[in-house]
């Protein structure tokens, strides 16, 4: 019989070696949308894109533009949680007085600090580490940004109890999702033009 803990640390190592691949080669085929236009599709004005280092733009991999709608007056600290290669780090530190964006992939970390040293943005750190385990105190951030991390962990419970212990009495989290609504097979011949776009198999992406 498998052991209880299989599928969970199976689907992590896929999730964490999947989102590597498309950092270290964001223009090769991978199972999920990245870049420059998916950034664009999502409602991040073009011009704002333009001027960010391409290292971030092309491995973007968000489900939404949370930084754009976040209210950050200007002296928050900021987790970017599931931060990839750092976009969402980047726009909202032109807000913020700091923004930690922390990642379990060594590429993506990689590629976000190669983003934040072009930016020449000071008030960023980027920092590899499991949502699970954050390398932070307790009562230390204003805000939090999520662009799309939950749906890839099964251990859910453990990442809203770390969030629950770094943010102080009153912050915010602004999370973006996707959620599942019926079963992929259905999306699937529903949609046959966008077959590619749907995984086959739910469980690789749906924890
Ligand atoms: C859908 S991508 C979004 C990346 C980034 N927020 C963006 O908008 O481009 C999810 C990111 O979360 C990271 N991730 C997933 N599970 C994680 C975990 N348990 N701890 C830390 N990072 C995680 C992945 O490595 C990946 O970079």
């Amino acid at each position: 019989m498998m052991p209880a803990l299989a599928p969970t640390v199976t689907l992590r190592d896929a999730v964490r070696e999947a989102y590597s691949a498309a950092a270290a080669d964001p223009e090769q085929r991978h199972q999920f949308p990245r870049g420059r236009e998916l950034a664009a599709n999502l409602g991040y004005p073009r011009h704002l894109l333009a001027d960010l280092p391409e290292e971030c733009v092309e491995a973007f991999c968000g489900v939404s533009n949370v930084p754009l709608f976040a209210d950050l007056p200007g002296d928050e600290v900021v987790l970017d949680l599931g931060c990839g290669a750092g976009l969402d780090s980047l726009v909202a530190a032109r807000r913020a007085a700091e923004v930690i964006g922390v990642d379990f992939s060594p590429a993506m970390i990689a590629r976000a600090r190669r983003a934040r040293q072009r930016a020449d943005a000071a008030n960023v750190h980027f920092c590899m580490a499991a949502a699970e385990a954050l390398p932070l105190r307790g009562a230390s951030i204003d805000v939090v940004l999520v662009n799309g991390i939950f749906n890839l962990n099964p251990a859910r419970d453990a990442i809203f109890a770390e969030l629950a212990r770094v943010t102080r009495p009153g912050a915010v989290v602004y999370a973006a999702e996707i959620v599942l609504r019926e079963p992929l097979a259905r999306l699937r011949r529903l949609f046959p033009g966008k077959r590619d776009e749907v995984p086959e198999n739910p469980a690789g992406w749906f924890a």
